[in-house]
């Protein structure tokens, strides 16, 4: 029998492949057919060899295909904006005045707490829908604006919902450890104590999230509070990742990579200390150059020492209402480009493979190649530079998942 019986053959397009092994940038391949079986890549081959394989065809006429962008970095489920703390920072006060007067993240805290699921439902919803708009096919996302169980769990419940009824692939994230909730002010470390003896062990129960997240800031929380909260989440085998050296030099990034964290995100002061560490751990790099922009920041991450050491270096949005209100992972790339200096190829590098490996799904995302999940996005552009060099038009055509052409919401309509 001929395994490739019921195959679909995507005909005609540039395939931007991601794949690592191929030479020149972005592994792209012309001449080649994309072969789709269920929900995996089954094989890319020369067009010459796909001549006689059986099962549907689709002519892409020459357009780009790339994996599916991958948004490893968001904050999407919360409630409340922070548009008249904008108008403040615009008239000079500074994001840790806000949040030391009440304001920043706990003021959306306080929002997203009097919120119920259904109305934190329908708000991200739209959000997500967004990102699907511009080619997002997997997108992480964080609770850490419930700061108690039962806030934490009813964000991790919509995130669950959403990854159940958008056909979007989620990664959700605890990030209890975001900031110290009014209940427990100036006892940073009974909050670090109730997160690791109750939150932690309680939402892991029901299976709410993957990975768990910490802000380590002088804002926030300190290495020390850090290492306990990756003592107890490696003692129950969860993996670990952790906002670093956003604001200062904080050692975060180190202490992470000793206990192999999944990504370093924003890493703006990262010293050169940490470098080696990272490099060892295989910590994914994230950089969110949205938030830099809106936050008015100067100091740029270490981006030249980050690739003399082989790190691998994401892009995200960082979608989130304080630092960075945009749903655009394009106008991030942009930003990635212009605002740190990375090439297009690393950027698109940023948003596919290594976004990929920054959830834990480097062998299976990011990448259009056998064995690989068919998540990929259809583009009218010849370059994949265009991606991301003209915004306010839209190139997408279509977004594949799973094998299937999938409109957002309708995970298993087909079309050709
Ligand atoms: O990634 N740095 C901490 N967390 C967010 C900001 C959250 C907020 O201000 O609401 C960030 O920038
Ligand atoms: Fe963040």
């Amino acid at each position: 029998m001929n395994t490739l019986t019921g195959s679909t053959l995507w005909i005609n397009g540039i395939l931007a492949t991601m794949d690592p092994a191929l030479r020149g940038d972005y592994g792209l391949l012309t001449n080649h057919v994309l072969i789709t079986r269920e929900e995996s890549i089954q094989a890319v081959i020369p067009r010459e060899e796909a001549t006689g394989i059986p099962g549907e065809r689709i002519d892409l006429r020459g357009a780009l295909v790339t994996p599916g962008f991958i948004d490893c970095h968001t904050h999407l489920v919360f409630a409340g904006n922070r548009a008249a703390e904008w108008e403040q920072r615009l008239r000079g006060v500074s994001y840790e005045e806000l949040a030391a007067a009440g304001g920043g993240i706990q003021s959306t805290v306080n929002a997203t707490r009097e919120a119920d699921f259904e109305y934190l439902y329908k708000l991200s919803e739209g959000r997500l829908a967004a990102m699907a708009a511009e080619g997002v096919t997997t997108v992480e996302i964080k609770s850490g604006y419930g700061l108690d169980l039962d806030n934490e769990r009813k964000i991790l419940r919509v995130i669950r919902a959403l990854r159940e009824k958008t056909g979007m692939d989620i990664s959700p994230t605890l990030l209890a450890a975001h900031s110290v909730p009014r209940e427990f002010s100036g006892r940073p470390d009974d909050y670090i104590d109730e997160i690791c003896l109750r939150i932690l062990p309680e939402l892991r129960k029901e299976g709410l999230f993957e990975a768990v997240d910490i802000f380590c800031e002088t804002i926030a929380f300190n290495t020390e509070q850090a290492e306990k909260l990756f003592k107890a989440a490696a003692v129950l085998g969860i993996p670990v990742k952790a906002h670093n050296e956003q604001r200062s030099n904080t050692g975060g990034s180190a202490l992470l990579a000793r206990y192999g964290g999944w990504s370093t995100d924003h890493i703006e002061h990262l010293g050169g200390e940490a470098l080696q560490a990272l490099e060892k751990s295989g910590t994914v790099a994230v950089l969110l150059p949205l938030a830099f922009w809106f936050l008015g920041d100067t100091h740029r991450p270490p981006v030249s020492l980050l690739r003399q050491h082989g790190i691998p270096l994401a892009v995200a949005t960082d979608y989130n209402p304080g630092t960075s209100p945009f749903l655009s992972i394009r106008l991030a790339m942009n930003a990635a480009c212009t605002c740190f200096g990375l090439t297009a190829a690393e950027v698109l590098a940023g948003v596919t493979r290594h976004a990929a490996r920054a959830l834990g799904r480097g062998r299976t995302h990011g990448q259009l190649k056998a064995g690989y999940r068919a998540n990929f996005s259809i583009w009218a552009v010849e370059r994949p530079v265009e991606l991301f060099y003209e915004l306010g038009l839209n190139p997408l055509l279509h977004r594949v998942i799973n094998g299937r052409i999938s409109r957002f919401g309708q995970k298993t309509d087909k079309e050709s």
